[in-house]
């Protein structure tokens, strides 16, 4: 069996998951999600994504009708029945089955789902020669520290960026950069990593912190504050940050090349960082 579907808990082959078309997710993205990978098989920061997924319910009314422990034990058993060498994992909780109303519905237990399906890594060229990135407005809503299921102008971004040949669309509010329409965003300058701080105008990305963490462990100064495009794009490194892409250089800035046009020094050791603690 491999591609894993969970659905108010019951395991099944991922085909046979269905959900209603009342559900509340698929009617007004009304629900919470996280995608999680595995390497070595183990689920990595599984209690950071869990954590994030209980505040994302909080902030949106919605009470985690399960503990983080039945989430790992779930987790744990569809990793394990999906037998993929690495696996990526999603979750997602809505506020369930309703008439459709935009008010809460008083007695609506909400639904669970979960899939679980092969993780690709992403394709080692784009690694070593780092991607290029499109800047462009963020048209979202203003608590993007939710990890809602209301992910339209993020894909309508990403869309475009693809289109434009870019791996990435980065998101400004008007000259502030806020992250990717899928990553966090950071950069280099004098030595010191900087990105933009936590808050309502960006997600707090698992792997962000991470990052930041090795960072600060291996001695480089770290900056989190408000970062301008100008800046950005002076910077003498760039680089994303994400569960699917974990470290990826970024070298070109719509027409600008980032620093020499090659992936930096920094960026290049934080990756190999980054590698080192996974492997461990
Ligand atoms: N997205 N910012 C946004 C808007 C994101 O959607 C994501 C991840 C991140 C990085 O967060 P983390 O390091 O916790 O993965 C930042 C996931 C992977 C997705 O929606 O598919």
């Amino acid at each position: 069996m491999p591609d894993i579907g969970l659905l108010n808990g019951e395991f099944m082959p991922l085909r046979h998951a269905r959900v209603s078309i009342e559900d509340r997710g698929f009617q007004f993205g009304d629900g919470v999600y996280e995608v999680v990978r595995t390497y070595g098989g183990v689920p990595f920061q599984l209690d950071a994504h869990l954590e994030r997924l209980e505040r994302s319910a909080d902030a949106i009314g919605l009470s985690m009708p399960i503990p983080s422990a039945q989430w790992k034990e779930w987790v744990g058993e569809g990793v394990a029945r999906a037998g993929y060498p690495e696996c990526k994992v999603y979750v997602q909780v809505t506020r369930g089955v309703a008439p459709r109303d935009h008010l809460f519905p008083h007695k609506t237990t909400p639904t669970i789902v979960m899939s679980v399906r092969e993780m690709r890594p992403l394709d080692p060229v784009l690694c070593q020669s780092g991607v290029v990135v499109m800047t462009m407005d963020d048209l979202r809503w203003g608590r993007c520290d939710i990890k809602s299921l209301n992910l339209l102008p993020n894909v309508l971004a990403r869309q475009r960026a693809s289109e434009a040949g870019a791996f990435e669309a980065i998101l400004l509010r008007g000259e502030m950069v806020t992250e990717g329409a899928v990553s966090n965003i950071m950069m280099v300058c004098g030595g010191r990593v900087i990105t933009p701080l936590e808050g309502v105008q960006i997600l707090s990305g698992v792997t962000r912190r991470f990052v930041l963490s090795l960072a600060r462990k291996a001695g480089i100064p770290v900056e989190e504050r408000n970062v301008d495009l100008k800046e950005l794009r002076r910077a003498e490194e760039v680089f994303l940050t994400g569960t699917t892409i974990e470290v990826l250089p970024v070298v070109r800035i719509d027409d600008v090349p980032v620093g020499s046009g090659q992936p930096g020094l920094l960026t290049k050791r934080l990756r190999t960082f980054f590698l080192e603690q996974i492997a461990r």
